[in-house]
This record gives C-alpha cells, sequence and structure tokens, in this order.
C-alpha cells in the first residue's frame, strides 16, 4: 500500500441496499474489495484469500474463538472478518494430552474501515504500513498467477483442503 496517499472514503451504496445484498464486491482505485454485512455490522476485506487468491465472496461465516471469521471456499481457511486474522486448528505435541486448540497466524487479509454516513456506506482503504500477505492478489503479478490458475483448473478437483496442523 502507498502510506503517502491520503486516505479518501469511498461511496459503496446505500446501507439499505447493502444489507439486502449482504455481500457486495467493488474495486476501488484498482483493489478488490469485498463488503460483507453480517449481524448487523459492516465489515470490508480484499476480495481475494491470502491462502491462494480463491475469491471469498461465497464463504461461510463462523464464530471461532470468539471471533467471527469468514471461511474461504476453496481450502476452509478461516479469517477474521475484524482485523483478517488467520485462525488454524491444531496440537501441540509436548502438551501431555495435546488436544485440538485454535491458534493465530497473525493478519494475513488486508480488512478496510466501513463507515456509514446518512445511510449511506463508505469504505476507506487500509493504510497500514508493511506487506500483509493478500496484496499479492492485489499486484500485477498475483492477478496473472490467478488468471493462469484459473485457465488451468477448470474441471479439475482441488485436494489441498486445510487439515490441523501441529504447532
Ligand atoms: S485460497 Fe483460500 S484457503 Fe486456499
Amino acid at each position: 500500500m502507498d502510506e503517502k496517499k491520503p486516505s479518501r472514503l469511498y461511496f459503496i451504496g446505500k446501507k439499505e441496499d447493502l444489507i439486502q445484498a449482504k455481500r457486495t464486491t467493488v474495486t476501488l482505485d484498482g483493489r478488490d474489495i469485498l463488503i460483507i454485512y453480517h449481524q448487523r455490522t459492516f465489515y470490508a476485506m480484499d476480495l481475494q484469500c491470502y491462502h491462494a487468491g480463491s475469491t471469498l465472496e461465497t464463504g461461510d461465516i463462523e464464530e471461532i474463538n470468539y471471533k467471527l471469521c469468514i471461511v474461504c471456499p476453496k481450502h476452509k481457511y478461516k479469517i477474521s472478518l475484524a482485523e483478517g486474522e488467520g485462525l488454524y486448528k491444531a496440537k501441540n505435541p509436548t502438551e501431555a494430552v495435546p488436544t485440538p486448540r485454535w491458534y493465530s497466524k497473525g493478519i494475513k487479509q488486508r480488512v478496510h474501515k466501513v463507515t456509514e454516513v446518512d445511510e449511506d456506506i463508505f469504505v476507506t482503504l487500509s493504510t497500514c504500513p508493511g506487506w500483509i500477505e493478500s496484496d499479492y492478489y492485489q499486484t500485477e503479478k498475483g492477478r496473472a498467477e490467478l488468471r493462469k490458475a484459473q485457465e488451468s483448473e477448470d474441471g479439475e478437483e482441488d485436494v489441498n483442503a486445510d487439515a490441523d496442523e501441529d504447532v
């Protein structure tokens, strides 16, 4: 992200329309954004999943470890809606009785700010400095990779599902 660019409010639409739609995708300043309305709250995040670029638009939403998360339809990675944190379940083999628990991978998906003004909804793109993994699919290189993958994967079954991991 360009840290020197001033933050700008992008008008997305009327609140009522976005509530009806529940999920809305827009491209703002060349960046693909998913806006989600869930449990009376709007969220905005990069549209393409940080893991391998699948669209998050149809992902289910689940509460995991007290956080609302979108579950990527492709390999089932969990991403918190509010922070873009990647969560995964794993057993710690050093425990006497290894028990599956949720762990954080840190911030993986860039999230953006949603503002409501007089029944209108606006998004301000994140200017959080540094690289966040979902940034990759907003670059030309990332987009080219997605196009290529889409062309070659049509009809192929995906076997790279999210499995439990060891810590
Ligand atoms: S592309 Fe989202 S989990 Fe792999």
